[in-house]
This record gives C-alpha cells, sequence and structure tokens, in this order.
C-alpha cells in the first residue's frame, strides 16, 4: 500500500517526500509542475536512496488521476497541489479557485471512487484571520480571509468537514502550517520560486547578492521593534509532522485540525539578523509601507499537535538560517542548473 502525495515536487511536499520515505513509507507522486519540476524529485531519491513513481499529472485530470489509483495501491492521500501566492490569487481568483477548489473536489471523487477515503490536508494559518488573538489555538472560529487564496483555504476545510458529515468512513487531518522556512541538511533540496512569495527567499536572493536591499513592509506595528511577527517553522519539522499525521490518520476516521507551528514569534528584523549572524553575511533592508493584509502577529498554540501527534518543532531559527543559506549558496537558481 502506497501513499499518494498530490503536488509533491514542490517545496514542502519534496521535504516531506524524503522524511515519509526514512519513515518506511511506499509513497506515489503527482505534480502538475505548475511550480516545481521533477529534479526534485530526483533528488529526493538521491537522498534516501530508493526509487518511486512519480506521475505528471493534475489534480483536475479525472483521467489521469484514475489511471494513478489503477496502477497503484493507494491507502492515502496527503494533498499539498495547490496555487500558493497570495498576491497573484488576487488578480487571478477564477485559476485560484479552479486550480484548488475545483482540483479537490475532483480528487476527493476519485478518492472515494476507488474506496480510498483518507487524506492530510495542506490548510494554513491565514484561516485564523484577522479577528483571532495570538497564540492561535485550533478551538477558535476561523477568521475572514484577505485573499483569494486564505478563502479557498478556508472552503476546502469546510468542504471536507462536510465530506466526512455525509460519509463518516472518511478520516481527514487539516494541518494548519505557519511560515516554513529552510531546507533540507544535505542542501540538495529547498525552496526554488520562480518568483519570491515570501521573506525568507527575500532574505537569502539579498545575501546571494541576487538583490541589492529586502524591503522591510512597515515598522509601525504593534510588536516589540515594530516590524510583523511570525512563526517560521523548519520545513523539515513541518515535514516530520506529516509522517506524524498520517500515521495518525490512518488506522481511524473523522476530522481532526493541527496547528504546525514551532509556538514562538519572531520579528522581520529579528530573522534578518539571525540569518546574518547564522551566517556571516550581511543583508541589508529598507522601511518601506506596510502591505495590505499583513497582520501584526500570527503564531501558533502548538499543544495540542505534541499532546496528540506526539510532535513538536525542534530546530531552532538558527538552524532554519544555516539550512536555507546551504541550499541558496549551492543552487543560486534552484533546480534550473
Ligand atoms: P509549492 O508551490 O512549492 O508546491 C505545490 C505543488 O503543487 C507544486 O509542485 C505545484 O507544481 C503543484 N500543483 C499546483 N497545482 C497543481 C495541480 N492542479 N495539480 C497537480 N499539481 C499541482 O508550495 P509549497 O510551499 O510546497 O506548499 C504546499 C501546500 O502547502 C500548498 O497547498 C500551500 O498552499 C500550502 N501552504 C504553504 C505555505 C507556505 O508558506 N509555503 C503556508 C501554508 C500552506
Ligand atoms: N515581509 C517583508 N518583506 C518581504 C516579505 C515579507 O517585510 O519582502 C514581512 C511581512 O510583512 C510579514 C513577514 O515578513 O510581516 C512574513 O511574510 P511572508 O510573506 O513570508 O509570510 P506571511 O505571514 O505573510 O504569509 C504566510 C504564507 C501564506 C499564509 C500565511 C498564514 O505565505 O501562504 O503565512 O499566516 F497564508
Amino acid at each position: 500500500m502506497s501513499i499518494l502525495i498530490t503536488g509533491g515536487a514542490g517545496y514542502i511536499g519534496s521535504h516531506t517526500c524524503v522524511e515519509l520515505i526514512e519513515a518506511g513509507k511506499d509513497i506515489v507522486v503527482i505534480d502538475n509542475y505548475s511550480n516545481s519540476c521533477s529534479e526534485s524529485l530526483e533528488r529526493v531519491k538521491k537522498i534516501t536512496g530508493k526509487d518511486f513513481r512519480y506521475y505528471e499529472c493534475d489534480i483536475r485530470d479525472r483521467e489521469g488521476l484514475e489511471k494513478v489509483f489503477a496502477e497503484n495501491e493507494i491507502e492515502a492521500v496527503i494533498h499539498f497541489a495547490g496555487l500558493k501566492a497570495v498576491g497573484e490569487s488576487c488578480q487571478k481568483p477564477w485559476e485560484y479557485y479552479d486550480n484548488n477548489i475545483a482540483g479537490t473536489l475532483v480528487l476527493v471523487d476519485v478518492m472515494r471512487k476507488n474506496g480510498c477515503k483518507k487524506m492530510v490536508f495542506s490548510s494554513s494559518a491565514t484561516v485564523y484571520g484577522e479577528e483571532n488573538q495570538v497564540p492561535f489555538v485550533e478551538t477558535m472560529k476561523t477568521g475572514t480571509t484577505t485573499n483569494p487564496y486564505g478563502t479557498t483555504k478556508l472552503y476546502i476545510e469546510n468542504i471536507l468537514k462536510d465530506i466526512y458529515n455525509a460519509d463518516n468512513e472518511w478520516s481527514i487531518v487539516l494541518l494548519r502550517y505557519f511560515n516554513p522556512v529552510g531546507a533540507h541538511e544535505s542542501g540538495l533540496i529547498g525552496e526554488a520560486p520562480s518568483f519570491p512569495n515570501n521573506l525568507m527567499p527575500y532574505v537569502s536572493q539579498v545575501a546571494v547578492g541576487k538583490r541589492e536591499f529586502l524591503s522591510i513592509f512597515g515598522d509601525c506595528y504593534n510588536t516589540p521593534d515594530g516590524t510583523g511577527v511570525r512563526d517560521y517553522i523548519h520545513v523539515v519539522d513541518l515535514a516530520l509532522g506529516h509522517v506524524k499525521a498520517i500515521d495518525f490518520a490512518l488506522p481511524r476516521t473523522g476530522v481532526e485540525i493541527f496547528n504546525l507551528g514551532t509556538g514562538n514569534g519572531v520579528s522581520v528584523i529579528g530573522l534578518v539578523k539571525a540569518f546574518e549572524e547564522a551566517n556571516n553575511v550581511s543583508v541589508p533592508y529598507k522601511i518601506v509601507e506596510p502591505r495590505a493584509g499583513d497582520v501584526a502577529y500570527s503564531y501558533a498554540n502548538a499543544q495540542k499537535a505534541l499532546e496528540i501527534l506526539g510532535w513538536k518543532a525542534e530546530r531552532d531559527v538558527k538552524k532554519m538560517c544555516e539550512d536555507t543559506w546551504r541550499w541558496q549558496k549551492n543552487n543560486p537558481n534552484g533546480y534550473a542548473n
């Protein structure tokens, strides 16, 4: 029996493939390579020394999915596939709703027709919205999302809850990620955005000399140094959280939500300083206008994952910065070389 990883060639997916294989699981990957390439999967094979099947397949492609289910015995799905750029989602809402929501509906339909009713889904802390106060707890009512990307995550959570309510044979785990950063220690896989959306890729591109300076979006928030505070989590810790989540989902039915974060908040300037110190590099920055939709604080209450999954983030900010830098230095153009 295998675990199907949708979007497995992507940043979090590729790291999760490594940890699943290291934990002795059999995996099959599908990806349409809209934001990745198969080289990341070749590198997963290199790191683990294990072979596995992967398919170029879109989650909206019913026939393609049927073929994958026919050729493999899939017992559960970890569903990463999705578009994730907040800004782009405001320009292209139709594409985001179609890819993320319509795609999930096709996937769920093919799964149930094949008797596979176990799914771990990549949700986001963005579903807490602007109304809730940190630290965010899973029991809080979800908030108002501020962009179509966030709305797709909230809708998919609700869709999956309804799917379970109508058919109690499903086992669904909703993982709300905070801010994934870092890279595999080998320096072979990491985040390779064609255009960065998040803070850490910008920091490392400034450090490597690809960009002149970092723009910090506002220093007038009600935080200790005025810059936004986030819960940065090492992508390998996040990946290990998926191994725990799939082991939790397999023998059960129901819907369970877990925050995957460290529970610690770090400011933008705090992360820049940590990166400079950890790697002995300089990251010049300028303070610019705040970015629309940003909140002052976002960090997790990470207790539930500890108590129920036995999972806790172990890697500190220094390690996040060191591993990001190793990946960036070894692969200045991502997987392009
Ligand atoms: P990523 O873009 O690196 O990975 C997503 C993968 O899905 C890519 O390889 C892409 O090619 C693939 N994909 C997209 N649409 C597809 C489709 N229709 N069919 C098949 N494959 C498709 O992003 P990531 O950072 O690894 O994120 C993985 C998941 O986690 C996403 O669902 C994302 O929304 C969610 N998430 C990410 C973050 C973050 O900050 N990185 C935070 C919260 C949640
Ligand atoms: N920031 C800068 N300059 C940059 C980029 C970011 O100052 O060039 C700041 C932001 O203002 C924010 C912090 O760095 O204070 C983190 O920003 P990111 O864009 O890295 O991450 P966000 O917290 O805005 O968003 C992330 C994911 C979303 C997810 C959200 C959930 O990108 O997918 O967390 O909380 F929805």
